[in-house]
């Protein structure tokens, strides 16, 4: 693993050598917000060793490095799915990549379907904390001790402090935020309305297919973690219709435009936690 970081760090630098110090993931039709980012140079997943393509619709492949305002930046446009088939340690490959580059913040959004019945598509969730309901672990195997510990605590995975100057920034953008647990499931299906009432019970409230396996190797590396997660539709069984891959691109892209304004405004706030 540290031989295959190795050498895809070797080729970005190549090329480029800008040092990131926040990295972001955008989930499912929240792409747009890379045209926010002043571009220093950009990779194709399917040019840099050791990546796996992306294979979902919606979900383009690249890795961009440039700036957010004053902020060095990485930014993955595209996620590469555990229901794609690829194994978790692929899962979180341009994760640890980021951080290899240099990030020390990992900033994660994603669609999910809203299980609380306050939520209503287009709400924003920022991520309190998750329940990794996927059966399996980024961190299974032998550990690798230059990433961390073997037994990794994750009492706070989601920082608290980068939690609330999220929050702060959604509002500000009026969008509709809360807060809450975020259910990491492997689908590829969406929930059973039984699944969705379970994951109520649990103390879920909200539901999708990523972001615990990056949460897990972003904290491993030392990362400090944060997430928000765009309620494209009420999970399973809530709403009123059944759940399509369209309509979550179409309520992702709705909102698309506020939602890369507050992360404008985001970014450089949460770089200033960092210590020089
Ligand atoms: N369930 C799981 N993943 C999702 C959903 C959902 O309802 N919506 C968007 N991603």
């Amino acid at each position: 693993m540290l031989k295959e970081l190795k050498e895809t760090t070797d080729y970005i630098r190549q090329r480029c050598s800008l040092q990131p110090k926040v990295a972001i993931t955008l989930g499912s039709g929240l792409a747009s917000f890379a045209d926010q980012v002043q571009r220093v140079a950009d990779f194709s997943y399917s040019e840099l060793p050791h990546f796996s393509p992306p294979t979902v619709e919606g979900h383009p492949g690249q890795l961009i490095l440039g700036h957010v305002g004053s902020v060095p930046v990485a930014l993955l446009q595209g996620r590469i799915h555990y229901y794609e088939g690829h194994s978790m340690a692929q899962v979180v490959y341009p994760t640890r990549l980021m951080a290899e580059l240099g990030a020390q913040i990992l900033l994660l959004t994603n669609a999910s379907g809203g299980i609380d019945p306050q939520m209503r598509p287009g709400d924003f969730m920022v991520i309190e904390d998750h329940i990794n309901l996927t059966g399996d672990n980024p961190l299974r195997g032998p550990n690798v001790a230059e990433f961390g510990p073997r037994f990794p605590d994750m009492t706070e995975a989601y920082d608290k402090e980068l939690s609330g100057i999220l929050e702060e920034c959604f509002q500000q953008q009026s969008l509709r935020v809360s807060r809450g647990v975020y259910c990491g499931v492997a689908g590829p299906n969406y929930e059973t309305p039984a699944e969705v009432r379970y994951l109520r019970q649990i103390g879920g409230h909200a539901v999708g297919m990523s972001t615990v396996a990056e949460t897990i190797a972003g904290r491993h590396r030392g990362l400090r973690v944060c997430g928000v997660a765009c309620i494209t539709n009420l999970a399973a069984g809530l709403g009123q219709s059944h759940l399509s891959h369209d309509e979550v691109k179409e309520v992702a892209q709705r909102v698309e435009e506020n939602f890369a304004k507050a992360l404008v405004q985001a970014i450089p706030q949460l770089a200033l936690t960092l210590t020089p």
